[in-house]
């Protein structure tokens, strides 16, 4: 049965896929996305790639009267709207909690004080609510660490230890019932998102569903935001000839999910009303170390002979791993399609027709000025 969604962040990198599926389903959907300059330009033009079936209104989720006009006569909300630069987060406080959590309190202060036909909605939330993943101590069991204390870092010692009895932990796939243990301003703003939506639409009767999406990649990831993911970093460094920049010793691993299964991840939560009131990770539940990840891109992208260069530097705040356990989301009748080889060449096809940018370089700048490399 087709109705009408809305898509906050249509034109995004995720939404505009979640709108290309939708559309082939045979949904009407209306865009609402505010063309933010650091993903879109500063012309903040139309992208290209937006599909052109769908209804665009160009509005910020921090303007109510905008917002409410865009929820008029749609059934579903997809609510994608948020910046997504978790270095960035950490000096723009007031940008990130806006946009993010006060964007959703006004979505949520609509749907509870204003007349709307809202049937379902569902938020993109994402892994770094988690903070470190799960762990398991061949003495003490299954652990939930901190963020590695800065002295082990300066040492260069990048693995996690237990915390009872030092001995090295070994990451195990990340469930959803791990205690949250935010440690950005973005994963802060992110598990708002997450925590406003679960508890209003219970309150309202309104079913929602909150999807926690590991590292996702593919093509219209903005390679002009220096905050992007770094499959889109590593592509497009190597497309310059330049060698991947690697932190650490490049053992950290992460749970890379191609942008179309995340798609497939959204369009489940809309149909499955067991979904209703739940969290779901979307990851593949496959974990791959930042060296591996580099090393593929470099086989597929036939530039064997450049070689990564690993800097034994850290990134402040970042996590050593996180890889998802998929168990919840699979019993939906989600099954992960797109394996990491497969993906990089849908991402390095798209990358190639991009302009020859090196993100990485403004990246870097950006992350060296404020000292959040060390
Ligand atoms: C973070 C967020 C995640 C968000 C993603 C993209 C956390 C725990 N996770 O993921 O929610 O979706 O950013 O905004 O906050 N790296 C290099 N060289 C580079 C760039 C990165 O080695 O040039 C390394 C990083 O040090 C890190 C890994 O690659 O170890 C992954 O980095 P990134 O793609 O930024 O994502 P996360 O930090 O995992």
């Amino acid at each position: 049965m087709s109705c009408k969604i809305l898509v906050t962040g249509g034109a995004g990198f995720i939404g505009s896929h979640l709108v290309d599926a939708l559309i082939e389903r045979g949904h009407r959907v209306r865009i609402f996305d505010n063309l933010d300059p650091q993903v879109h330009g500063k012309e903040q033009n139309i992208p290209d790639y937006l599909n052109k079936e769908a209804e665009f209104i160009k509005g910020d989720v921090r303007n109510r009267i905008e917002l409410l006009n865009a929820i008029k006569g749609c059934e579903v909300i997809f609510h994608l709207a948020s910046v997504v630069g978790v270095g960035q987060s950490m000096y723009e406080i007031r940008r990130y909690m806006e946009a993010n959590t006060l964007g959703t309190a006004i979505l949520w202060d609509i749907l509870a004080n204003e007349k709307h036909s809202i049937k379902k909605i569902i938020i993109a939330s994402s892994m770094s609510n988690y903070g470190e993943g799960e762990y398991k101590c061949v003495k003490c069991g299954d652990i939930y660490p901190e963020l590695r204390k800065k002295e082990q870092l300066k040492r260069r010692r990048w693995e996690m230890q237990c915390p009872k009895c030092s001995k090295t932990l070994e990451a195990i796939p990340t469930k959803e019932s791990k205690p949250l243990n935010p440690t950005s301003v973005y994963a802060i703003s992110k598990k708002d998102q997450e925590e406003l939506s679960l508890i209003l639409g219970l309150a309202y009767n309104i079913p929602t569903v909150a999807l926690r999406y590991f590292n996702v990649y593919g093509s219209r990831q903005a390679l002009s935001n220096p905050y992007t993911g770094v499959a889109a970093i590593f592509s497009s460094r190597i497309l310059n000839n330049q060698p991947p920049v690697i932190f650490e010793d490049g053992l950290q691993s992460r749970d890379f999910i191609h942008v179309s299964d995340i798609v497939a991840a959204n369009i489940l939560a809309m149909e499955k009303e067991e979904a209703n009131y739940q969290v779901f990770n979307v990851g593949t539940g496959r974990r791959l170390t930042v060296l591996d990840m580099a090393n593929i891109l470099l086989k597929y992208l036939n530039k064997s002979d450049l070689r990564t260069e690993i800097v034994s530097k850290f990134r402040e705040g970042d996590i050593r791993h996180c890889y998802a356990d998929i168990t919840k989301i699979k019993s939906l009748g989600f099954k992960p399609k797109v394996t990491f080889e497969k993906g990089v060449t849908y991402l390095t096809e798209w990358v190639k027709f991009q302009s020859a940018l090196d993100i990485f370089d403004k990246a870097k700048d950006e992350l060296y000025k404020k000292g959040l490399v060390k």
